[in-house]
């Protein structure tokens, strides 16, 4: 189960500096799943959240076609409340997915959850066929 996976990529997560840990997992057309964490670093800004790490794990191995993303985070690796992606990881999500059809899952656990389409949590973004 996705949150499942999300939940064990939470793990592995490197936040030394925020104490924040988040973990995803992502859902391909073809069912495979990439996995992904957040990675700090001691610069600060080179660091690179756990949706943008399993997307580009996911096309780093030619898979650009997805269909879900369920990401949980909290303090410390508890999961208090629901973690929503940033802005620059829905923009990333736009790249890749239709807007209307990619779906979002945040987990607190295995029961309690919510979904969203990436059209919802991102109206109007610039994509692809912008250009
Ligand atoms: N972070 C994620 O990995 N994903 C999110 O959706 C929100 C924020 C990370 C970035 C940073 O390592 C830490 O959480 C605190 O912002």
């Amino acid at each position: 189960m996705l949150i499942k996976e999300a939940f064990g990529a939470r793990e592995k997560s490197y936040a030394p500096y925020s104490h924040f840990h988040v973990g995803a997992a992502l859902l391909t057309k073809n069912s495979k799943v990439y996995t992904g964490c957040n990675i700090e670093n001691a610069a600060f800004s080179p660091a690179n959240c756990a949706e943008r790490t399993a997307i580009f794990k996911a096309v780093s191995e030619g898979e650009k076609d997805f269909v879900k993303i369920a990401i949980v985070g909290g303090a410390e690796g508890k999961t208090m409340e629901y973690c929503p992606p940033c802005g620059v990881c829905r923009q990333v999500m736009r790249e890749f997915t239709v807007p209307e059809k990619f779906v979002i899952v945040l987990a607190k656990s295995l029961k309690e959850y919510r979904e969203y389409t990436l059209a919802e949590l991102f109206p109007e973004g610039f994509g692809p066929e912008n250009l």
